[in-house]
C-alpha cells in the first residue's frame, strides 16, 4: 500500500471520487456523437490573418479584396497541411467571398463577418441544376456570403465568433415584391467532401443559413443560428442532396423550418436524381413557426437513412414536418425520428404529400413520390393544439407508417389525428391513433423498428 501523508489522504479522496464521477460519465452514460466520422483536419502548416491583407475590423472598411486575397494567397502558397485565416475580434464587413480547399476560417472571440447591405454588390451564380432555376425566382441567384464549390477539406470554426447576414434588407425586398433574383444563403458549399462547421454564431441570414449541397461527409456541430420569427425563409440547416451529414449541439432560432433535409425540385431534381442519405440529427433545441425537424419539401432526387433524435422544440408550428407533392418523384423512406420533447406547439406531427409550389408548368404531373417506412417514436408534448395530420397522396399512400409511444397533452383538447392514403401501425399514442394506423394488417415492422 502507498504511504500517503495525512495532510494529503483527503485530497486523494476527492481526486478519487472525482475520477469516479468522470469514468462513470464516460461509461454508460457517455453522449453519441460524430465527432471523428468525419476526419480532422491536419495540423495546418501556415497561419495569417485578415488584418494583414489590408482588412480592417472597423465595421466600416469593406474587406471583400482583403478576404479573396487571403484566400489567394493560401491557394498560391499550398502549406503543408494547409493554413489557417484567422479572423481577429473586431466587426469585419464584406462582401461574398470563396474558400478554398484544405484551409481553415477561424474567427476569435468577439470576431465578426458582417455582409454588406450593398445588395447590388452580390454576384449572382447559375442555378442549382438540381433546382432548374433559382428557389424564389427564376434564373440566376445571389452567391451565398461565404461560398465553397468542389472543396476538399474545409473547417470553419472558431470561439464563438459571429457570422452575421444583415438580412433585414433582403427580407424587406421579399416583402415589397421588389426582389430580382433569389436570396443568398451565409454559408454554402457546394459539391465538396470533409467538412466541419462549428463552434460559431450565425444570425439574420437573408434566406436559408447553411446549405451544404451536393457534399458528403459534413459535420456541422454545437452552432446557434438566430433570426426573427417573422424574416422570411431563414431555414437553419438544409442539407441538400448530400449525404454521411450529422448536425448536432445546435440550438436553433429562426423563421422558417430549423432543419430540413431536401434533395431538387421536381423535373429538374428527378433528372439530377441524387438523394439525401446517411443524415443524422441529435440535440437540436430551438424555435420556429413552422417546423423543428422537417424533410421536404423538395425531395425529388430522393431522402433515405436518416436518423433524428433528442429534439425539443417549443413556440413552434409543427414538431415534425415530413412534406412532399405530386409531381415531385423520388421517395423518402428509412427515416426514423426519436426522443422529442415539445411545448408550446401547433401540430406534433405532419405527414403530407401536397405541399409545396412547382418550378414551371412542365413538371410530370404524374411522378409520385413514394414515402414508406417512418417511424416516430418517444414523443412527449405539451400544450399541443393538434395531434397531427397524416395525408398520403390517392395513388401513392404512405406505408409503414409506424407511431410509438407518443403523447401529446393540451391545454385545451388536444384536435384528434387526421388521416388519409396511409398504412400504418400504432402504439401508445396518444390522442388515440387514426383507424387507418391500428387497423392494418401485421405490425411486425412497427415493432421490430422499435
Ligand atoms: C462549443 O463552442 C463554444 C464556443 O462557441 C466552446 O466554448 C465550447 O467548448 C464548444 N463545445 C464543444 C463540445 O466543442
Ligand atoms: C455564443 O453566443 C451565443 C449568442 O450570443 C450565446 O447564446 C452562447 O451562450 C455563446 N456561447 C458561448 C460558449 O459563449
Ligand atoms: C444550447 O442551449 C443549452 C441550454 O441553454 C446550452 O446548454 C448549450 O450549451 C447551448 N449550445 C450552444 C451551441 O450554444
Ligand atoms: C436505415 O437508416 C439507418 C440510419 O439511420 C441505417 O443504419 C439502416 O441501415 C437503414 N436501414 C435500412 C434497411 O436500409
Amino acid at each position: 500500500m502507498l504511504y500517503v501523508a495525512p495532510r494529503w489522504r483527503c485530497l486523494l479522496a476527492v481526486a478519487m471520487a472525482i475520477a469516479a464521477v468522470l469514468s462513470a460519465a464516460g461509461g454508460a452514460g457517455a453522449q453519441e456523437t460524430c465527432s471523428g466520422a468525419v476526419p480532422a483536419p491536419p495540423k495546418r502548416g501556415a497561419w495569417m490573418s485578415i488584418a494583414s491583407f489590408g482588412g480592417a475590423g472597423d465595421g466600416r472598411t469593406l474587406n471583400t479584396a482583403a478576404f479573396a486575397a487571403a484566400v489567394a494567397s493560401i491557394q498560391r502558397r499550398r502549406a503543408r497541411g494547409g493554413a489557417l485565416l484567422y479572423v481577429p475580434p473586431g466587426v469585419w464587413l464584406t462582401g461574398p467571398f470563396s474558400l478554398t480547399s484544405h484551409m481553415t476560417l477561424f474567427l476569435a472571440r468577439g470576431a465578426v463577418i458582417r455582409a454588406t447591405q450593398d445588395t447590388s454588390s452580390w454576384p449572382l451564380i447559375d442555378p442549382l441544376p438540381s433546382y432548374g432555376r433559382g428557389r424564389e425566382l427564376p434564373g440566376k441567384r445571389y452567391i451565398s456570403l461565404i461560398h465553397g464549390n468542389g472543396l476538399q477539406d474545409v473547417f470553419i470554426t472558431g470561439e464563438n465568433g459571429t457570422i452575421d447576414g444583415q438580412g433585414s434588407v433582403w427580407w424587406d425586398m421579399w416583402k415589397k415584391g421588389t426582389l430580382p433574383f433569389t436570396r443568398p444563403h451565409l454559408l454554402e458549399l457546394m459539391d465538396s467532401s470533409n467538412a466541419i462547421v462549428s463552434n460559431l454564431v450565425f444570425q439574420d441570414s437573408p434566406f436559408w443559413n447553411i446549405h451544404p449541397v451536393y457534399c458528403s461527409n459534413v459535420l456541422i456541430r454545437n452552432l446557434t443560428i438566430l433570426a426573427p420569427h417573422d424574416s422570411p425563409n431563414t431555414d437553419g440547416i438544409d442539407p441538400d442532396s448530400s449525404s454521411n451529414v450529422c448536425i448536432e449541439d445546435c440550438n436553433i432560432s429562426t423563421g422558417d423550418d430549423l432543419i430540413a433535409i431536401k434533395s431538387g425540385w421536381d423535373e429538374y431534381g428527378i433528372a439530377y436524381g441524387r438523394p439525401s442519405s446517411g443524415i443524422t440529427i441529435r440535440r437540436i433545441t430551438g424555435s420556429s413557426p413552422f417546423a423543428g425537424f422537417s424533410v421536404g419539401s423538395e425531395t425529388s432526387g430522393g431522402v433515405e437513412d436518416v436518423l433524428a433524435e433528442h429534439l425539443n422544440f417549443y413556440s413552434s408550428g409543427f414538431g415534425v414536418h415530413i412534406k412532399t407533392n405530386s409531381g415531385r418523384g423520388g421517395f423518402i423512406r428509412n427515416i426514423t425520428v426519436s426522443d422529442v420533447i415539445l411545448d408550446n406547439v401547433r401540430y406534433g406531427l405532419r405527414i403530407a404529400g401536397d405541399v409545396g409550389g412547382h418550378p414551371d408548368e412542365r413538371y410530370d404531373h404524374n411522378a409520385l413520390p413514394k414515402v414508406d417506412s417512418l417511424t416516430i417514436k418517444n414523443v412527449q408534448g405539451q400544450n399541443i393544439k393538434e395531434a397531427g395530420l397524416i395525408k398520403g397522396i390517392p395513388n401513392s399512400a404512405f406505408s409503414r407508417i409506424c407511431l410509438s409511444n407518443i403523447k401529446l397533452h393540451g391545454s385545451a383538447p388536444v384536435r384528434p389525428w387526421k388521416c388519409a392514403a396511409v398504412s400504418g401501425g400504432a402504439l401508445d399514442v396518444q390522442p388515440s391513433p387514426c383507424t387507418e394506423l391500428v387497423s392494418t394488417s401485421g405490425m411486425s415492422f412497427c415493432t421490430s423498428s422499435l
